[in-house]
């Protein structure tokens, strides 16, 4: 049986130098292992992913080292070892012996350094204090947030309320259940069970619901459907809309349609297609376009996503346009198209549709709703209406 460090160890191998996503590498780690492990490895690889750039702080002040001296394996380790010092409060030479044992059996030639590293680690850790200014650089080691995004996020709210978000982000997240009949939602805990009714929804995608008041429609288009978390939100609103939910990712629209049987719902017809490649010949009052994106606005669940949401910056927003052209075919005259992201980023959210309604002028934004997160995750949603070249 593997040691549980070492799993997490090739768990954030796996996120940092093979850019898994965290969620991924810590699902396929632990298939068959017991519930103990499981949160040990959880604990310790959400938890070093959320406090990467603290515990490089750590490291360098107590060590006098800078992180970019040391080898990308040996990296992980370290941080491991730190995160479990300084914030699991286990036995400080205990965890040592454990780690250089990992160092010796799996990285060649590194383990004298990682264990003359950690050794000068506990010797001054304790006095290494914290970052404790309000600039930016101080700000992005105290959160371990990409200098970048404590930029972006000062740059839109100011620096106060971007250390409460930051601050937040860095919790771990809540769950919550929503109950498609009451159209009601409660706190749920992972050890509890979901009623014939309930499934897992973030509230914020029902106060975008709820907030941009959905005309009645009858026929809908969801274009990226699977799980199906709005495609129920919406029969929540609407009982008797008829929808057709599709997704390109087959998989996922297996795991849709067994959604479908356990809440029993009714007049929602799956299938796995492409939007981008599609040709379905219809048009719907609704078009639903929850669109793939860096969700940036769920970094409390996903924490590495702080890290690695620029690179998926650069291609994105062309997707997401493309697809509000394509949807665009499927929204009749006098219909609407409500495109949604679970991203605090303006790039992919009214950057996007402005660009949109810009170049297609028969839409008007109709209404609009976004939070940075707090309590609940971060989103954004728009709804725009097809005026057919009426004015409406
Ligand atoms: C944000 S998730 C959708 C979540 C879903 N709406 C829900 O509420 O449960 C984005 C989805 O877009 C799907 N997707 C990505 N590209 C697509 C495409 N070209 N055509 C259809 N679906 C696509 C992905 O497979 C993924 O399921």
């Amino acid at each position: 049986m593997e040691n549980r460090r070492l799993t997490s160890y090739r768990v954030l191998e796996e996120v940092f130098d093979k850019g898994a996503s965290l969620k991924d590498a810590y699902k396929r780690a632990t298939q068959g292992k017991t519930a103990r492990e499981s949160d040990f490895i959880k604990e310790m690889t959400y938890g070093v992913t959320r406090k990467k750039l603290l515990l490089d702080w750590y490291f360098v002040k107590a060590v006098n080292k800078e992180m970019t001296n040391v080898s990308k394996k040996s990296k992980h380790l370290i941080r491991m070892a730190i995160y479990e010092i300084v914030f699991m409060k286990h036995k400080d030479y205990a965890v040592l012996s454990s780690i250089v044992d990992i160092a010796k059996e799996n990285l060649r030639n590194q383990d004298k350094f990682v264990n003359w590293a950690l050794r000068e680690f506990l010797r001054n850790y304790e006095k290494v204090s914290l970052p404790d200014s309000n600039d930016k650089q101080s700000l992005s080691h105290l959160y371990s947030f990409p200098q970048h995004l404590v930029e972006y996020l000062i740059s839109e709210v100011g620096t106060e309320r971007a250390v409460q978000l930051m601050q937040f982000y860095n919790e771990k997240p809540d769950y919550y259940a929503f109950n498609i009949e009451t159209g009601e939602y409660r706190e749920f805990s992972t050890d509890e069970r979901l009623s014939s009714k309930e499934y897992l929804l973030d509230p914020v995608y029902l106060n975008i619901f709820r907030f941009l008041q959905l005309e009645k429609v009858s026929t809908v288009l969801d274009c990226c459907a699977a799980p199906g978390g709005k495609s129920f939100l919406l029969k929540s609103f609407v009982k008797d809309a008829k929808i057709t939910a599709i997704d390109k990712d087959s998989r996922r629209v297996d795991t849709m349609k067994k959604n479908i049987e356990r809440l029993d719902l009714k007049d929602i017809k799956t299938s796995a297609v492409d939007i981008l490649a599609s040709d379905l010949n219809k048009v719907f009052d609704l078009v639903i376009l929850d669109v793939p994106c860096t969700a940036t606005g769920t970094i409390r669940k996903n924490p590495d996503v702080k890290y690695n949401y620029r690179k998926k910056l650069e291609t994105l927003p062309s997707l997401q346009y493309s697809m509000l052209e394509k949807a665009d075919e499927y929204v009749k005259e006098d219909g609407f198209m409500l495109y949604m992201t679970c991203s605090i980023l303006n790039q992919e959210n009214y950057a996007v549709v402005s660009d949109f309604v810009a170049k297609n002028g028969d839409y008007k934004v109709y209404s609009q709703f976004f939070s940075f997160g707090m309590p609940f995750n971060g989103g954004y949603g728009v709804l725009l209406r097809k005026s057919g070249g009426k004015d409406v």
